[in-house]
């Protein structure tokens, strides 16, 4: 294997983390509930508090790597997610599980940064998309294996949610272990002027060397002139990203199905179709983004979530109500070849070597702000309310069609280099 495909495939364990840790508690939060009692409002922030955390994490992310380097803070988030893992597992009392699932949160918020940054950093632009992918097939395949395992892990008694949140540690410290094989990012080194330690990196990866880089800027030069439009890009793609739905979707299926009037037994087996829908499309998308480029993908997807939203709108309201896992699975799928596919590849691309860090922070924590407050109201609107939930995602279809308009603006980004984009 290349050596990029292996420091590639590394860091994005991170992703894996990043999708484990956000869809584990949607398996643990009915069982938590109850040992601690929570009334709606307390529970609502217990599964809430880790978005709050990848907030934090997205937006501190860029100066960290700015300042520490990419590696170092891949290494210092495979130990928090460890932490997390083991204090959520171990937690005795409901203010520590609070606090590690906050901890969880913001390695989720600082890997969706520092993760897709460095891959891009050191990867030829021909394939750029592709290995950057592989992120977000991690963050899928996170999602799956969480969903599995909660549905393992469900049956075995009143401890079940510690082992479905503490199984998290076998891979964070595979992460931490493999993480020290790979090389520091050679376009952070050219940033730090350190040219020979860049170049001998850059050799490594077969790549050419770049010999001319504008400097590190501060997080206030983000906002020049000059940037504007990749800020205005970033920001726009990912708010839409977040407005079809996405994660109310993945957090809330088993609710989505109740309320459909679905058997309450499938509630732990459903999500495991979601989830593996959501791998297989997305593994279809990767395998097409550099060849297809990321706006048709973008475009096409948004046709077809559109219809499904439409659809799952409806089967809502109980006229189509037995196809519902069917539109589901087809939203997602739209969703996994297009949104999905792209949206941490183009953040991680779109902002010139100066000011990327800052750059897919700004990008990333807009998508966090989004993901926690579609997942604080879509509960609230749709709670036992059928009609409720018809208009949210009638909603998320017209953001969709809103999507649609901004994607053709958006500058197609395949095949360029860093640098000449
Ligand atoms: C993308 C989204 C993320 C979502 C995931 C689901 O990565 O940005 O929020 O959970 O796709 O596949």
């Amino acid at each position: 294997m290349k050596n990029v495909w292996k420091y590639a495939l590394i860091a994005s364990l991170g992703g894996f983390l990043f999708g484990f840790e956000t869809a584990v508690i949607s398996g643990a939060e009915q069982i938590i509930q109850k040992l601690w009692n929570l009334d709606s409002f307390w529970h609502g922030l217990t599964v809430s508090i880790s978005l709050i955390g990848t907030i934090m994490g997205a937006i501190s992310a860029g100066k960290f790597m700015n300042k520490y380097g990419r590696k170092r803070v891949l290494i210092a988030v495979s130990i928090f997610y460890l932490l997390s893992a083991v204090g959520c597992a171990l937690a005795g009392f409901w203010s520590m599980f609070l606090f590690f699932r906050f901890l969880g949160g913001v390695s989720v918020g600082i890997s969706s940064v520092v993760g897709p940054v460095y891959i891009s950093e050191i990867s030829p632009s021909k394939d750029r998309g592709k290995l950057t992918g592989l992120f977000q097939i991690m963050i899928v395949s996170g999602i799956f294996i969480a969903y599995l395992t909660n549905f393992l892990f469900v049956d075995i008694g009143e401890n079940a949610w510690r082992y479905m949140l503490g199984i998290m540690a076998v891979p964070s410290i595979l992460f931490y272990v493999l993480l020290r094989n790979i090389p520091e990012s050679p376009r952070w080194l050219l940033l730090q002027r350190r040219n020979e330690e860049a170049n001998v990196v850059f050799q490594n990866l077969d790549l050419p060397e770049t010999l001319s880089i504008e400097p590190q800027k501060s997080t206030t030069a983000l906002f020049q002139n000059k940037y504007y439009k990749p800020i205005v890009w970033a920001v726009l793609l990912a708010f839409f990203n977040q407005m079809t739905g996405i994660n109310a979707i993945l957090y809330y299926a088993p609710r989505i199905f109740d309320m459909a009037g679905f058997a309450s037994e499938l509630s732990y087996l459903q999500p495991i179709f979601i989830g593996g829908t959501n791998v297989v499309f997305t593994l279809i998308g990767m395998s097409i983004i550099d060849k297809v480029g990321r706006k048709k993908l973008l475009l096409s997807g948004a046709i077809g979530m559109f219809i499904f939203l439409v659809l799952t709108a409806y089967g809502l309201k109980g006229e189509t109500s037995s196809f519902l896992l069917y539109y589901i699975i087809g939203f997602i799928a739209s969703f996994a070849l297009s949104q999905g596919a792209v949206i941490w590849v183009f953040l991680a691309e779109i902002f010139p070597n100066e000011v990327r860090a800052q750059g897919s922070s700004l990008g990333s924590t807009i998508h966090w702000v989004f993901a926690a407050l579609i997942s604080w109201i879509f509960p609230v609107i749709v709670e036992g309310n059928v009609q409720g939930g018809f208009y949210i995602f009638m909603l998320y279809a017209i953001m969709v069609i809103c999507s649609f308009i901004f994607i053709l603006f958006l500058p197609e980004t395949k095949g360029k280099s860093l640098e000449e984009i």
